[in-house]
């Protein structure tokens, strides 16, 4: 979603802002803007689009001031132009928002009432008069800020500066993150970690219902009733090298290409790889113990728990409820206090995963989280984290945190197998060597490039896919249809072959080019019986296999993918590399923008 930046500083600001924004550009670029203040008073610069045309604006006309605000924008109310772009002026504020205003119809009614009139279509304008008016009534500025926070409604982070006040930033969080960045004489006010790592790793979280004071020598939080608190200082973990693409085209070309490596690195956090055994973990809850394990999630970190839900109930006899988030959050599913609940996060931040996590702690529920940012919200609000060791993803695809996320899963699957009595000693190191193997399986998948080239040019030419598959390739499938979906723009739907017969085989033509994801497994013969279905009605054919499943297929495909053939286990991590590089490299020959594909954004803080 949109990110922010704030600055008190002591040298020129807004050079500073841009920089920190490109760092947040991953989570909206529909538009930016930047305001300083300034002995002139308040400035700004706004323009629609990526923030390289920001960049020009400011080159053209720069900005004088050493404190501002910036904003990259992902729009929620009113559509991506330069006048809906934040920051919203009035008067003498200035306000850049993420998230959303429920409320704000209402209010913007009683503002008009009022005589406030509204240049933009956003919510966040209301806030900018909200406070323009308290100011005007008598109000001091921290006074008028605090005030209007306090009518708001729905889910915001939020940092507004003065004419006139060139040492104070007002931030309030209730949903989206914000971090106070420490320096020395100087403060930042980001969306998270990563936009503040060129400045400093010392930050303090803002936590739902706080509001702060910032200013270059000291800062105050206070909860929403306006009482003093003290937050942690913390050490984040995020480095300044984040936006480096390498030898790379695109931030989703290099993540595929890290996966060996992140995948070996996250592994090595759960596995004794001498020992052959899962390491006995801090687990917020006792696997031994539990009936049943709730797993929710959004978009690909969703597949991923549909995999680990396969697992779980393979490996540990442990029966898994998985849900979608948005759905989880209202469809009142009974709770046990007994049962236990996973939460898959990449960015940690994601709002319907968060308040599905909430839900359940409501419920006496034990949590734990599988999350990429360490420092996040759901990883600070569960009982236990299980970390994906993937670094920072700054492509909005998701590629090596799922193979992360499918990595823990997994190892998680096997320890809660040992503690529950289903997996002996011996079958134990058994899946640990297949696990330990995974890493150099991936690399060798990695070695696919020409015949994926080659597909992925028949791809760039039709306008729909169906994937399909069986067990666990089934979410893979899905996240195959996803990844070529959001990067390709071409329409895919992912399936379970089974369910080919009862609708989808209707779509079946000569022009619907059908991925079936089938690698020699327990099902192989049931999906090649699937294939033969799509065969018989002229569907083109794309084989994504291991060496043994190419052997065996014996029916005519346009393209048969070969994968090394992996264990069990960890063929679902090497079989999502071919899918992604498949969605990529479609995506590549249509000329999209790959790493910010239209309409997306990286981190969902909104419902
Ligand atoms: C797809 C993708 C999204 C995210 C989803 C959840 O490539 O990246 O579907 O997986 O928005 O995000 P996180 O994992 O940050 O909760």
């Amino acid at each position: 979603m949109c990110g922010i930046v704030g600055i008190v500083g002591t040298r020129p600001v807004a050079p500073l802002i841009v920089d920190a924004l490109k760092r947040l550009e991953y989570r909206g670029y529909d538009s930016a803007g930047v305001a300083t203040v300034s002995d002139a008073g308040l400035d700004r610069r706004r323009a629609e689009g990526k923030l390289v045309n920001l960049e020009k604006r400011l080159a053209d006309s720069p900005l004088d001031g050493t404190i501002g605000i910036g904003h990259t924008r992902w729009a929620t109310h009113g559509v991506p132009n330069e006048t809906n772009a934040h920051p919203h002026f009035s008067g003498d504020v200035a306000v850049v928002h993420n998230g959303i205003i429920e409320n704000f119809a209402e209010l913007r009614d009683e503002l008009r009432t009022d005589g406030y009139d509204f240049a933009s279509q956003t919510d966040t304008e209301v806030v900018a008069h909200l406070v323009s008016r308290g100011m005007a009534q008598g109000l001091s500025p921290v006074e008028a800020a605090h005030a209007a926070v306090r009518r708001l409604e729905g889910a915001f982070a939020i940092a507004i500066v003065f004419a006139g006040e060139a040492d104070l930033i007002v931030a309030a969080r209730n949903g989206p993150p914000l971090a106070i960045g420490h320096g020395e004489g100087e403060m930042f006010l980001g969306s998270d970690a990563i936009a503040l790592a060129p400045f400093t790793s010392a930050v303090t979280y803002l936590e739902d219902g706080d509001w702060a004071v910032i200013r270059r020598n000291a800062f105050s939080i206070f909860d929403a009733d306006g009482n003093p608190v003290q937050r942690e200082r913390r050490q984040a973990t995020t480095t300044a090298y984040v936006v480096d693409k390498g030898n790379y085209r695109h931030f989703m070309e290099k993540e595929i290409f890290e996966q060996p490596e992140v995948v070996s690195h996250t592994l090595a956090h759960y596995l004794d790889f001498s020992a052959g055994r899962v390491r006995k973990m801090d687990a917020p809850f006792d696997f031994a113990t539990i009936d049943r394990l709730a797993i929710s999630a959004c978009g690909t970190a969703y597949l991923a728990g549909v995999v680990g839900k396969y697992w779980f109930e393979r490996y540990a006899r442990l029966p898994v409820d998985i849900d979608i988030a948005s759905e989880f959050r209202y469809r009142e599913m009974p709770l046990s206090a007994k049962d236990a609940a996973i939460f898959i996060s990449q960015s940690g931040e994601t709002a319907d995963t968060l308040a599905s996590l909430r839900y359940c702690r409501q419920a006496g529920m034990k949590i734990g989280a599988i999350v990429n940012v360490r420092e996040s919200t759901i990883a600070r609000e569960s009982d236990g984290t299980f970390p994906t060791l993937a670094g920072p993803e700054i492509g909005v695809a998701s590629t090596k945190a799922f193979a992360c996320q499918l990595s823990v899963l997994a190892s998680l699957a096997v320890r809660a197998g040992v503690v529950r009595g289903v997996i002996d000693a011996q079958e134990e190191q058994r899946l640990v060597r297949q696990l330990v193997e995974a890493p150099r399986y991936v690399n060798a998948a990695l070695k696919t490039i020409d015949q994926i080239e080659r597909v992925a040019r028949e791809l760039s030419h039709v306008r729909h896919v169906l994937y399909l598959g069986r067990d666990t390739s089934y979410p893979l499938a899905v996240e195959g249809a996803l990844k070529l979906k959001e990067i390709s723009y071409i329409h895919a739907e992912g399936y379970a072959a089974g369910e080919l017969k009862h609708g989808p085989i209707a779509l079946i033509d000569e022009d619907m080019p059908v991925i079936v994801v089938a690698p020699h497994d327990r099902v192989f013969d049931k999906t090649v019986s699937n294939m033969q279905e799509v065969a018989a009605r002229g569907g083109k054919i794309i084989l994504i296999t291991d060496e043994k499943g190419a052997e065996k297929a014996g029916i005519e495909t346009l393209e048969t993918i070969v994968m090394p053939n992996a264990p069990e286990l960890i063929a679902p991590i090497v079989l999502t590399v071919p899918l992604q590089l498949l969605a990529y490299h479609t995506a590549v020959l249509k000329g999209t923008d790959v790493d910010q594909p239209r309409n997306l954004a990286k981190s969902v803080t909104v419902e």
